[in-house]
């Protein structure tokens, strides 16, 4: 692995960001979405991962954070640069920055045939601990947490 490092998303990520979100998503969110979260939203918590000494984004993250409870609302990584512990990265400094603000539990959605995603929340110890239907407009989302701290 490359060294990475982890920052906090700012406007001038943005358009990597939109890049990487719709190689990744089949609904990506827009450049306004993410601008609203970074600039617009009191409980929401985005990171980006960059190659040290370099400006392109190679991955980012998001959460919301309400009370004691964090709600991963995205994380996805460069298809170039995959396989990379990158998202291990970003998962680990969102784990971090939620206990950090108070959180002590952290879930999320991943969509039931997802099993990268899967395989790499449950290296970090969360479990499936329900199922939304039609979560998503075409399948299933898996639920999955774990308590922080
Ligand atoms: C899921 C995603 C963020 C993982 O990022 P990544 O940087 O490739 O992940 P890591 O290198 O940190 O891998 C961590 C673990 O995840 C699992 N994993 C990741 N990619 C995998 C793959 N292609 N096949 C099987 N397991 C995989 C493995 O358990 C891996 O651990 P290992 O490398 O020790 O075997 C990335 O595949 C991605 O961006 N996918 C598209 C967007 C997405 O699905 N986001 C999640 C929404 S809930």
């Amino acid at each position: 692995m490359f060294p990475v490092e982890i920052e906090i998303m700012t406007l001038e990520h943005l358009a990597d960001v939109v890049r990487i979100e719709q190689a990744s998503f089949s609904s990506p969110w827009s450049q306004d979405s993410f601008l609203n979260e970074i600039t617009s939203n009191l409980h929401a918590a985005y990171f980006v991962a960059r190659p040290a000494g370099q400006a392109a984004v190679v991955g980012y993250a998001g959460m919301w954070l309400v009370l004691n409870e964090a709600h991963i609302t995205t994380l996805a990584v460069d298809p170039v640069c995959r396989r990379q512990q990158i998202g291990s990265l970003l998962l680990d400094r969102l784990m971090r920055e939620a206990f950090l603000q108070g959180a002590r539990f952290i879930f999320l959605e991943v969509r039931d045939s997802n099993t990268c995603a899967q395989g790499m929340y449950e290296k970090f110890s969360f479990t499936v601990r329900g199922r939304r239907k039609r979560y998503y407009r075409d399948e299933d989302a898996l639920v999955m947490s774990r308590a922080i701290g």
